[in-house]
């Protein structure tokens, strides 16, 4: 093994590939993460698109340590009545349109695309999938199966039957669809590839094919959910409905959690003749992670911080203009830097991380860094964040 992953030598299996950034954090409080010697960091990544809230918002703790004057966990989903996991499916229901009107929880993004595949396949009795090159939906058998890139899912091979990629924004690929088709699934904007925003209504063509079709469109919002487009949930930036809704990530406000939404008459199709149920969980809708979940929605959604996202996104547009910036794409704060090289976009994480700033690549791009800051984040913080971003560029440039 090489000695870039002592944390890996011995007992901890290795978990991430790369060159794994091994920084050992003491403690994180809003924007900021203290490593063992005190110095401080500026979390531009939100442990990618997880803490939309920063770290340990002070409503979230609050809840935290009321539920665990209360209880942990209780009985396996389902059995009991738990408050929160009920007014989280609740909470959701009034912020989403009456289609999406029924949550099932569980632990992470790729059960809450599993859960919704295994939904799909009981109300249309198909199984033909539709997902998009360039994406990525998760690390698990069934999320693989729809991975856009064949490299990172061959040695994985033979996958689910019936799955194909077409090109994100080309509307002539999307004959593909037919009335075969289970279900297109796919993010409203490709995070993996670098922030690909939809093009020339390409969201409305999809379902518009989908509605000619009958297939279900499964939108998964786990990294673009919560405020990072300026608004609650990314489908409305682009006012296209999906008939299934993914959330993870940022939902748990640090929390694992996992949901897949639809409306009640699609999701009474899980007890489509099956023994069980199409899904169970033992840990899903935990009632500490609902109960998390549900002051962070709170918080986001009685707070200014997503009225701000716009302003502060064309803030760090403003000021990170600089020769070795290509180009930056996305919206809101789903941004992504790109310096069209990997080699230099390699050197500018290895050194911006010592100048006190957290930003990576992208698991399909590595000529792009990713700015996914806290949404609470402020303008001076952005501003002390570009200049040491600027500074680092420059010593890039003069090498
Ligand atoms: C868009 C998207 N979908 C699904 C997943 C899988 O989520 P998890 O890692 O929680 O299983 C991820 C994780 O990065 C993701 O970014």
């Amino acid at each position: 093994m090489k000695d870039l992953f002592p944390a890996f030598k011995y007992n901890l299996a290795q978990t991430t590939k790369f060159n794994a950034i091994q920084l050992e954090i003491e403690k994180a409080e809003g924007i900021y993460l203290y490593d063992k010697n005190g110095k401080k960091y500026t979390d531009l990544i939100s442990g990618v698109a997880v803490n939309n809230l920063g770290h340990r918002h002070p409503k979230v703790i609050e809840v935290i340590q009321k539920q665990l004057d209360k209880y942990i966990y209780l009985m396996v989903y389902g059995e009991f009545v738990q408050k929160e996991t009920v007014h989280l499916a609740e909470k959701l229901a009034a912020l989403l349109p009456e289609t999406l009107s029924t949550s099932y929880f569980v632990n992470s993004g790729s059960e809450a695309i599993e859960g919704a595949l295994k939904l799909v396949k009981l109300h249309t009795k198909k199984h033909q999938v539709i997902s998009f090159k360039g994406s990525y939906h998760g690390s698990t058998q069934a999320t693989l199966s729809l991975l856009g890139e064949e490299k990172f899912k061959n040695p994985f091979r033979p996958l689910a039957p019936l799955q194909k990629q077409i090109e994100f924004n080309n509307p002539e690929q999307l004959g593909e669809i037919n009335h075969q088709t289970a279900c297109v699934i796919m993010e409203p904007i490709q995070t993996a590839s670098g922030m690909i925003m939809p093009e020339n209504k390409f969201l409305d063509k999809v379902r518009q094919r989908c509605d000619e079709t009958g297939a279900l469109l499964i939108f998964d919002e786990i990294q673009t959910a919560l405020g990072r487009t300026g608004k609650l949930f990314a489908f409305e930036t682009f006012g296209v409905i999906p008939d299934i809704l993914c959330l993870a990530k940022s939902l748990g406000g640090g929390l694992p959690i996992g949901a897949f939404i639809s409306s009640r008459e699609i999701m009474n199709s899980l007890d489509n003749g099956h023994p069980l149920l199409g899904h169970a969980s033992t840990f899903g809708g935990h009632p500490l992670v609902c109960a998390t979940a549900l002051a962070t929605l709170d918080v986001l959604y009685t707070e200014n911080y997503i009225k701000e996202i716009e302003a502060k996104s064309q803030l760090f547009r403003q000021l990170l203009v600089h020769p070795l910036i290509n180009d930056i794409c996305g919206t809101g704060f789903l941004l992504s830097v790109d310096l069209g090289n990997t080699g230099i976009t390699k050197k500018f994480v290895e050194l911006v991380i010592p100048n006190g700033i957290i930003t990576y690549w992208f698991l399909f791009n590595d000529h792009s860094f990713s700015i996914l800051p806290p949404l609470t984040i402020t303008n001076e913080e952005i501003e002390e964040s570009c200049a040491i971003i600027l500074k680092t560029l420059d010593k890039l440039n003069s090498e």
